[in-house]
């Protein structure tokens, strides 16, 4: 197990939104998290690596979060450390505003990187499938990249800090057809390094990317089985109404 949640409830104020979910997550493998608008899937995905820390009104209500041995929310835990082994892409690409080679060099060099930057900017680069495109203009600015290139630019970003785990919340729901078959190669590829989890509204995309898929409906995780079983033998009828369109 690299990540889990145990027994996990989750609320904003005193409404729980996660409602007691277990999920484990294995090393190197792409897992999907899917389900309708408001499920709390997004909620769910940030609780791994502490990003709702800064949303005054969240609790954890009950139950647990592990990365590996650790327990997240335990207070000798420092969410910076889990931030920096648990990274995260969201939805819109969002690029620093500066340029290419400070997008990737930056994080490390708050977190007392010694190595070569050089070599950093371009391994990063190289891994997020983005180097032969940019390796000639390092020095302009992120936000002059298309969206596709800007999303795998925060995907170098993120390798940048050599993470073990990637979260992507929609990471291709704001890039065009050809941009999204780029990202979803890439996932392909770093799943041999990272754990991912993913959170798709495309049913299509994440039976083509992930070996697991979870399917989360009103705060509760209805179902978690390998991909191929979630698409072809769902074993919950309210799996089976989702995937084929149904509702949501
Ligand atoms: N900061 C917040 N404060 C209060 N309620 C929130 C907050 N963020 C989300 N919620 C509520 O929690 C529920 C779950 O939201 P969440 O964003 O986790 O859903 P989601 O499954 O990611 O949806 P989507 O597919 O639309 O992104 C929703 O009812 C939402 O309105
Ligand atoms: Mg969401």
């Amino acid at each position: 197990m690299v990540i889990a949640a145990q027994d996990l409830t989750l609320a904003y104020g005193d409404k729980n939104i996660v409602k007691k979910v277990s999920l484990e997550v294995g090393p190197r493998t792409v897992t999907a998290l899917i389900g309708p608008s408001g499920c709390g899937k997004s909620t769910l995905l940030r609780t791994f690596n502490r990003m709702n820390d800064f949303v005054p009104s969240f609790r954890l209500v009950d139950g647990k979060i592990m990365y590996r041995d650790l327990n997240v929310y335990s207070g000798d835990v420092d969410p910076v450390f889990i931030r920096r082994r648990v990274g995260m892409v969201f939805q819109k690409p969002n690029p620093f505003p500066s340029s290419i080679y400070k997008n990737i060099t930056w994080g490390p060099s708050i977190n007392g990187y010694t190595g070569d930057f050089d070599q950093l900017v371009e391994s990063s680069l190289r891994r997020a499938a983005l180097w032969d495109e940019v390796k000639d203009k390092l020095n302009s600015s992120g936000l002059a990249l298309s969206g596709g290139q800007q999303q795998r630019l925060c995907i170098a970003r993120a390798i940048a800090m050599d993470p073990d785990v990637i979260l992507m919340d929609e990471p291709c729901s704001a890039l065009d057809p050809a941009s999204t078959a780029r990202i979803e190669d890439l996932i392909g590829e770093l799943r041999e390094r990272y754990t991912i989890l993913i959170v798709t509204h495309n049913m299509q995309q994440a039976a083509r990317v992930s070996e697991h898929t979870a399917f989360m409906f009103q705060g509760e995780l209805i179902e978690h089985a390998v991909t191929k079983q979630i698409f072809n033998a769902p074993k919950h009828k309210l799996t089976e109404d989702y995937i084929m369109g149904r509702f949501g």
